[in-house]
């Protein structure tokens, strides 16, 4: 047996192993596509940031941002590490509720979160809502003191930095749908309405620059943007920062390209800067929370498809189709997002052919890679693509009523069928056949 990375081996048959199963054997069990994820590299990805944030001087939190991937399972292995979650919609909130998620240790997030939303956060007892706007400022406002209940509170603020990543995962820019602007003053109105609202407990700030960012200096910039802010705000009306939460968006690999990223370093780095600005703007401490979403899943995860036709267009190109694609993984057609991937059947063949693998919608965009060295391809190979865990069955679709793959659980040796397939038959649970009137 060989070792691959990360909790992959190589069995002696030449198939892809996870965690010790044979990645053929569940494809057989399971079916195509599938998502399989190995439980072990979260748990391992969720120590790491913990571990990051062991040094720094107050409280921290890890707020596992759960847009990435939620299911009642995963919610359930989360609560087992002890770190909170972050939900953004109120159909989060009830799988999360579901899955006996503890109310407290829930944060909720979102541009245009509802009144009955709101209440659903209420009732169950939330630990803080992150408040985006004035809307739900009033509603919150309006509705914490219609129930005579405090409801903890951060406020978000886009800090005006444009961190390098693609621009739909940018979102601490000015110009940004999420957060109160600083500049124009809507951050300190909302600082100030909160502050004084009989019902709401303001205990800090949120920002969120961005995904996929590999740097410490975006985070540093942004925080330092805030806290000239903090400082004002402090002298001028009492306002005290006691929970900093500074987002998530620590980058990780899709493709093996050499470099070696380390959220750990980076976060520490954060942190140690955080504590040099908190002496230099002579202010305490605030707690440090962060809420990391794919860099806790995204490695966690391995997709097996089917391999089935192929067009080969003499030096033009070589096009693999796979039973799956945008409608399970929209990140390349969305952000041209890449991958690596390999024949889990054959994993020990040499490369002989550059191929590009489109997924099966009656799309020309639903392309999931582009010019991957791979061997000789025969229909029923199984294809492998890595790292596929964050924002790929999260954003599944049922366009052309393709339905939504299976999602296995992996540890040690052991297999979980944690979300089952779809089958057409599930599609009827929403349809009604054209009544009388209508005919
Ligand atoms: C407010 C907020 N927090 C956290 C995250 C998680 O980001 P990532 O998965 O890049 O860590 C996101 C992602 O969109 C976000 O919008």
């Amino acid at each position: 047996m060989s070792k691959f990375r990360d909790g992959r081996t190589v069995n002696d048959k030449g198939h892809l192993e996870i965690a010790g199963l044979d990645t053929i054997d569940l494809a057989n069990k399971y079916g195509t596509p599938l998502f399989i994820y190995n439980i072990s590299t979260v748990r391992e990805n969720i120590k790491m940031f913990k571990d990051a944030l062991k040094n720094y001087p107050k409280n921290s939190e890890v707020s596992y941002a759960s847009k990435a991937f939620s299911s009642v399972a995963m919610y359930q292995i989360i609560e087992q590490e002890d770190i909170s979650i972050d939900v953004v919609s109120g159909g989060e909130l009830y799988i999360a509720k579901q899955a006996g998620f503890p109310g407290e240790r829930i944060n909720f997030h979102g541009n245009n979160k509802s009144r009955s939303e709101l209440i659903d956060a209420l009732d169950y007892g939330i630990g803080h809502f992150i408040v985006d706007n004035f809307h739900e400022l009033d509603m919150l406002k309006a509705l914490t003191a219609e129930r005579k209940q405090t409801a903890k509170v951060l406020i978000r603020v886009t800090p005006g930095v444009d961190a390098d990543t693609h621009k739909y995962i940018l979102t601490g820019n000015v110009d940004s749908k999420f957060g109160f602007d600083l500049e124009s003053g809507q951050a300190e109105d909302a600082v100030r309405m909160a502050q004084e609202a009989e019902y709401l407990q303001l205990d800090g700030l949120h920002m969120h620059i961005g995904s996929q960012i590999f740097e410490s200096d975006s985070y540093i910039l942004a925080m330092t943007q805030i806290l000239k802010y903090v400082k004002e705000w402090h002298t001028q009306f009492g306002f005290n920062l006691s929970i900093f939460n500074i987002g998530g968006g620590f980058g990780i690999q899709h493709i093996p390209n050499g470099e070696v990223t380390s959220s750990k370093n980076q976060l520490e780095e954060i942190g140690q800067s955080l504590i040099a600005l908190f002496e230099e703007y002579d202010l305490p401490y605030p707690e440090l929370w962060i809420e990391p979403g794919r860099s806790i899943v995204g490695e966690a995860g391995t997709t097996i498809y089917d391999v089935g036709s192929q067009k080969v267009l003499p030096d033009v190109r070589h096009y693999i189709s796979v039973d799956g694609g945008m409608a399970d993984n929209i990140r390349p057609a969305f952000y041209d997002a890449e991958y690596d991937a390999k024949l889990a059947n054959r994993m020990n063949d040499k490369p002989v052919n550059t191929v590009s693998i489109a997924g099966k919608a009656c799309e020309s965009g639903d392309m999931l890679i582009w010019d991957l060295p791979l061997p000789e391809i025969k229909a029923d190979d199984k294809l492998a693509v890595f790292n596929t865990g964050d924002y790929s069955f999260a954003m599944a679709s049922n366009y052309n009523r393709l339905t939504k793959p299976a999602v296995v659980f992996v540890e040690d040796g052991k297999d979980f069928l944690a979300i089952r397939r779809e089958t057409p038959e599930d599609f009827m649970r929403f349809e009604n056949n054209l009544p009388e009137d209508f005919r």
